[in-house]
């Protein structure tokens, strides 16, 4: 089997935006954390009124939480995945070895953005919670504005979505995201894209480097 993909990147540096593609052009399956955690507040079930005040923060839920809703949404002994936003830290990195892979081969893309340009991508962002398209007011606006071009549904502007949270969430970034890239080089599959250009271009960058 292919191997598993593992997107790590700081907010807005384009995840979920690639995975996007990566599924439509090659077929993977779709795992965000961020979307899950999303889903649980939206259903208003226990996990997402726990959550709440976490995620409206730009803070990190905790391990378990996170690590027992991925497993509950992935099946990798018949699937191939991509991973968006998980692991976020060291303790996740071990984690997904030992109790989500189990030894299925995994490749770790690193977004290597230039952090400053991110606040304004992430302010403009709009998504659509069915369709899953992620659009952005300023670099890919809907045909219609406040529509889905896809499924035609409103676009939301995310909660977390706002600069004082977006701040926090990359001081949250900074503080996890050098020993999780430290991890992945060690085990030599740490794979690292420049992100800052438009996404086609870094399309491209992925599909070269998953493709060899
Ligand atoms: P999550 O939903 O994963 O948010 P994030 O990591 O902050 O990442 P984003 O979704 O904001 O950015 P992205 O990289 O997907 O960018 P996108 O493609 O949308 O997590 C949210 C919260 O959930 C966390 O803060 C935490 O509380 C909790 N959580 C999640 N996982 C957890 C975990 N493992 N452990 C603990 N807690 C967890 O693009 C952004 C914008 O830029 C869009 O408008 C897009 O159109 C635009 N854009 C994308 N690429 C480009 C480009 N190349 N050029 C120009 N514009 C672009
Ligand atoms: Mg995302």
């Amino acid at each position: 089997m292919r191997p598993q993909l593992i997107l790590i990147g700081a907010p807005g540096s384009g995840k979920g935006t690639q995975a996007k593609k990566l599924i439509s052009e090659f077929g993977y399956n779709h795992v965000s954390t961020g979307d899950l955690l999303r889903a649980e507040i939206q259903k208003g079930s226990d996990l997402g009124e726990r959550v709440k005040s976490i995620l409206d923060a730009g803070n990190l839920v905790d391990d378990q939480t996170v690590l027992d809703l991925l497993n509950a949404n992935c099946d990798i002994a018949n699937s191939t995945y991509i991973f968006d936003g998980y692991p976020r830290n060291l303790e996740q990195s071990r984690a997904l070895d030992s109790e989500v892979l189990k030894g299925a081969s995994s490749k770790a893309i690193y977004f290597d953005v230039d952090l400053e340009i991110l606040v304004e991508r992430i302010v403009n962002r709009r998504v659509a919670m069915k369709s899953g398209e992620i659009y952005n007011l300023i670099t890919r606006p809907p045909k219609t504005p406040g529509k889905c071009d896809v499924s035609g549904e409103d676009l939301v502007h995310r909660k977390d979505d706002t600069e004082e949270t977006v701040r926090n969430r990359m001081n949250v970034f900074i503080e996890n995201v050098e020993p999780v890239l430290a991890y992945y080089e060690q085990s030599g599959r740490l794979y690292r894209v420049k992100a800052s250009e438009s996404s086609t271009e870094v399309f491209e960058k992925i599909k070269n480097l998953i493709t060899k």
